[in-house]
């Protein structure tokens, strides 16, 4: 049974259509990213799921149940981290995972809870008051409170935001652990590093339409390329080759295709090695997908 599946998925806001018919699955230990500019939807589209706003049109379902029928059955699979901090400043960090607990009607298990806070980074941190967390931490809690009740699928709206580079990295690599162990991970974010990193599918939205998706890897080597750049110890005489983009006495620009590796292209203008003083490699990334798709135009 697939964990996560969204079909035709309509949200209207009287006359603002905020997503407009967007249909996708997710298996288990698959991470899916949306990727879009602010107000294309993504949050719409994560909210709709656990059920925070009500679907105009379509279907959610989690492992077949249908998330408008059977709420409460369907949202336990679920661990929903929402864009927006929380504030329970007066209580402490454990004493508000015992209410999570508490919530879902399940006892807190000391050791798994342990292991998610020193996972987490917040083990030292466990006694504080939520007002007394920095924005990074905070984030972090709310990923600790989404996975208490040890979900099967995880909705991360921007987790990152305000995170700090090295804890950024760790929390991403916390997440590929998460998925190892066959959780499905649907992100929105930001950091096209982080979604080119965690996410084997990429889905990029705009205006509320799912303009594409597919694998991360598809989307890069259809929709971005590497530059190269190689800086001349001396002029050359005219070179000629199709993916030649630019020559000037003192360097010449390339634009191949991202899994092109560089000795195919010397071999195949010919330039010696001894002519060659340095080289500079851009790796295309999804920034560029990005630009593309949502330009209309194909590579480059
Ligand atoms: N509660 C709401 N009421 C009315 N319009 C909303 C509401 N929430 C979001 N929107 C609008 O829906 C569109 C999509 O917003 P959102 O899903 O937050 O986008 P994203 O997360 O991709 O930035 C935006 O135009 C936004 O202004
Ligand atoms: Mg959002």
């Amino acid at each position: 049974m697939t964990p996560l599946k969204i079909t035709n998925l309509t949200k209207k806001y009287d006359k603002l259509t905020a997503v407009d018919q967007v249909s996708f699955e997710i298996q288990p230990g698959e991470a899916l990213g949306l990727l879009g500019p602010n107000g294309a939807g993504k949050t719409t589209i994560i909210s709709s799921i656990v059920t925070l706003q009500a679907i105009t049109e379509g279907k959610v379902e989690i492992f077949g149940v249908d998330i408008e029928k059977k709420p409460r059955l369907a949202k336990a699979y679920i661990g929903f981290v929402p864009q927006e901090l929380i504030h329970h400043g007066f209580f402490t960090v454990e004493e508000i995972l015992k209410f999570h607990a508490t919530y879902f009607g399940i006892s807190l298990n000391k050791n798994y809870l342990q292991h998610l806070l020193e996972k987490l980074h917040l083990w030292s941190h466990r006694k504080k008051l939520v007002s007394q967390l920095s924005g990074g931490m905070k984030r972090r809690l709310l990923i600790l409170k989404a996975l208490i009740h040890k979900p099967k699928i995880l909705l991360l709206d921007e987790p990152t935001a305000g995170v700090d580079i090295e804890l950024r990295t760790s929390l991403w690599d916390f997440i590929q652990e998460l998925k190892k162990e066959g959780m499905s991970i649907l992100l929105t974010t930001h950091y096209l590093e982080e979604a080119e990193r965690l996410c084997d599918r990429i889905g990029i939205l705009n205006a509320g339409q799912l303009q594409r998706i597919d694998s991360t890897e598809k989307m890069l080597q259809e929709h971005s390329s590497k530059k190269i750049t190689l800086i001349l110890c001396k002029p050359l005489s005219k070179v000629s080759h199709p993916l030649l983009k630019m020559q000037s006495d003192h360097y010449l620009d390339f634009q191949i295709p991202n899994e092109m590796p560089l000795n195919i292209l010397l071999q195949e203008t010919s330039i010696p090695m001894e002519a060659i003083q340095d080289i500079n490699i851009k790796v295309g990334t999804l920034e560029d997908v990005m630009y593309n798709i949502l330009n209309g135009s194909s590579n480059e």
